[in-house]
């Protein structure tokens, strides 16, 4: 069976996933996905790839994956909601994928890390969302978002072998890489429906909360030169960090790369 029909095979979902791009080996999906978006393409589609020769993850590093054994692919979003309620997608993508793989392999304790990783409890990253913007020809505004999940490699070059794991390295056995993908995008579209509903849109934010190990622990924040250390206390409304620094401030950060610290004073 191709990636494709693998993928279309069981899918239960009404809009994602419908329209299907998969590529053997692409540059990046994300990268195809922003071309799609702009031409107008439907909401929905993704780009599907078994490999990507130029991966990216945030802060313009690379995305590292070998051929045939993760998930690498892209979902674009066509919201028409306000515009600070986009920033809320990475969060309901989260969420999808975190309910994905504790459904598809109950033996992989998963968690997120603010802004956008997929880690297992004991600190190892799995995963990763990398979130773009961008426009129609036309001028109307859509959204990105790229999934990259590692399920079944066992292997990882030196430089991330003691920071990046598996699904199957955490579960102790190969998974069903399509199983997790269908049920990625069947919480993405419910979660997404979730979001334009304002009864029921806090519970993005509120599932994120409770798949989140890092609140009242000390953290230090790094953006280029810029550094924030404190309690980390929560995320708001928008999906921006609240961290409480030695003053007692809260102080809120909307991008930036965590790291756990330990406190002297
Ligand atoms: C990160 O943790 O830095 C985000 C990583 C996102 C990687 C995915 S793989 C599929 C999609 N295409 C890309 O080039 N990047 C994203």
């Amino acid at each position: 069976m191709t990636p494709s029909q693998n993928i279309v095979q069981g899918l239960k979902t009404g809009i994602f996933g419908k329209k299907i791009f998969t590529f053997e080996t692409i540059d990046s999906t994300n990268t195809c996905a922003r071309l799609l978006a702009e031409s107008g393409v439907e909401e929905g589609t993704v780009v599907y790839a078994e490999e990507q020769s130029a991966g990216r993850g945030r802060l313009k590093r690379k995305w590292h994956s070998t051929k045939g054994e993760n998930l690498l692919f892209s979902v674009i979003f066509t919201p028409d909601f306000k515009e600070r309620r986009y920033y809320l997608i990475p969060l309901l993508a989260a969420v999808a994928i975190i309910e994905g793989i504790r459904k598809c392999v109950p033996a992989c304790p998963v968690v997120v890390k603010w802004p956008n990783d997929i880690l297992l409890e004991s600190g190892e990253k799995i995963g990763g969302i990398l979130t773009e913007f961008t426009r129609t020809y036309d001028g109307k505004l859509r959204v990105i978002a790229g999934i990259g999940l590692n399920v079944n490699q066992t292997r990882f070059p030196e430089n991330l072998k003691t920071r990046a794991s598996s699904i199957q390295l955490s579960a102790g056995k190969k998974v069903d890489r399509f199983f997790i993908l269908r049920e990625i995008l069947s919480g993405i579209e419910k979660y997404y429906n979730v979001l334009q509903n304002p009864d029921k849109r806090d519970m993005v934010v509120e599932r994120w909360r409770s798949y989140c190990t890092m609140f009242n622990k000390p953290v230090s924040v790094q953006l280029g030169a810029a550094e924030h250390t404190g309690i980390c206390r929560d995320i708001d409304d928008d999906g921006a960090l609240l961290i409480e620094n030695k003053n007692g401030e809260i102080l809120r950060i909307v991008a930036g790369d965590v790291t756990s610290v330990a406190f002297n004073s």
